[in-house]
């Protein structure tokens, strides 16, 4: 079967796009497909036509194409596109519509609320310490860290969308878990000097992963449990990868989700492709599945 990496694109994510893409097409080659790289731009349209693709793959990240956007333009197409449809696409990538979710669900999330720029800048919206990001962007891009004894609200730049979320600080490990297919594979522990920012995500070395994590079994198959029940949830489709915090001082208490992401990243310092690893399931293994289990 022919199949089209579509990477790259307008949103935030769109260097880590490319990255992701590079790297399922050279995986999809091993395994195989013959594969065509397209970078996502304004003839996205034209080029799907003039290719004529069997399955394509969706190695978009952030806004445009993790968000319902792209999925919405291949299903009006009538092409199978691997990982999640338009809606579980467009739920997961609103993190306050995700929470919503999980609060039905009865799974833990922080407490948080969508304000304005000027609300947030204007004073403190909940108690410190919290956190201020878009509520549709990934890779930690544009997020504040508001620390307790901090005086004055943040001053956002121009550049953040004119909503944003405001979330209260979770201490604690930063803990993933994928979900492939049914399955959720295994539990990462991801450890950084600072936080995990986006320079600590994909530099090499910016951050040191413990895989399987070293915890106490409850809370090892308490985020098994609760990735498969996320994804199920906001109804994603082949593979995600749900991000929690736990504070060890309170137990299973100290336990919530950050946020499910439909489009996790696959770049060479990518949580996902290294968990399937650890499990035995091979990259090319990986990227297989998902055109195999590709629909519109
Ligand atoms: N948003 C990045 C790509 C991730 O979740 O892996
Ligand atoms: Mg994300």
């Amino acid at each position: 079967p022919k199949v089209v990496v579509v990477m790259g694109g307008p949103s935030a994510e769109r260097e880590v796009s490319l990255s992701t893409g590079r790297e399922c097409a050279a995986a999809l080659r091993q395994a195989g497909y013959e594969v065509i790289e397209v970078d996502a731009g304004p003839d996205l349209i034209d080029r799907l036509r003039e290719h004529a693709p069997d399955v394509v793959f969706n190695a978009l990240h952030g806004r445009w194409g993790e968000d319902g956007c792209v999925q919405g333009l291949l299903e009006w197409q009538r092409i199978p596109y691997t990982h999640s449809g338009v809606m579980a696409s467009a739920l997961a990538m609103d993190k306050e519509a995700t929470k919503a979710v999980f609060r039905a669900e009865g799974l833990p999330v922080a407490k948080s609320l969508l304000a304005s720029k000027a609300e947030v800048m204007a004073g403190h919206v909940l108690p410190p310490p919290y956190v201020v990001k878009p509520y549709n962007e990934g890779s930690s891009v544009g997020v504040y860290i508001v620390a307790e004894d901090a005086a004055a609200p943040p001053q956002l730049s121009d550049d953040m969308p004119e909503t944003v979320m405001v979330e209260a600080f979770l201490p604690g490990r930063e803990l993933t878990v994928t979900v492939l297919g049914d399955r959720a594979l295994t539990v990462t522990d991801i450890v950084t000097s600072g936080w995990y920012d986006y320079d600590a995500k994909y530099k090499t070395g910016g951050s040191h992963h413990v895989v399987p994590a070293d915890l106490p079994g409850e809370i090892f198959e308490a985020c098994l449990d609760h990735a498969r029940r996320a994804h199920r949830a906001l109804g994603c489709r082949g593979l995600s990868r749900t991000d929690f915090r736990w504070d060890k001082t309170r137990g299973l208490d100290g336990l919530a989700i950050l946020e499910t992401n439909t489009q996790p990243g696959m770049t060479p310092t990518s949580l996902t492709p290294e968990q399937a690893e650890k499990v035995g399931i091979s990259f090319p293994d990986l990227c297989r599945f998902l055109v195999e289990d590709a629909s519109c």
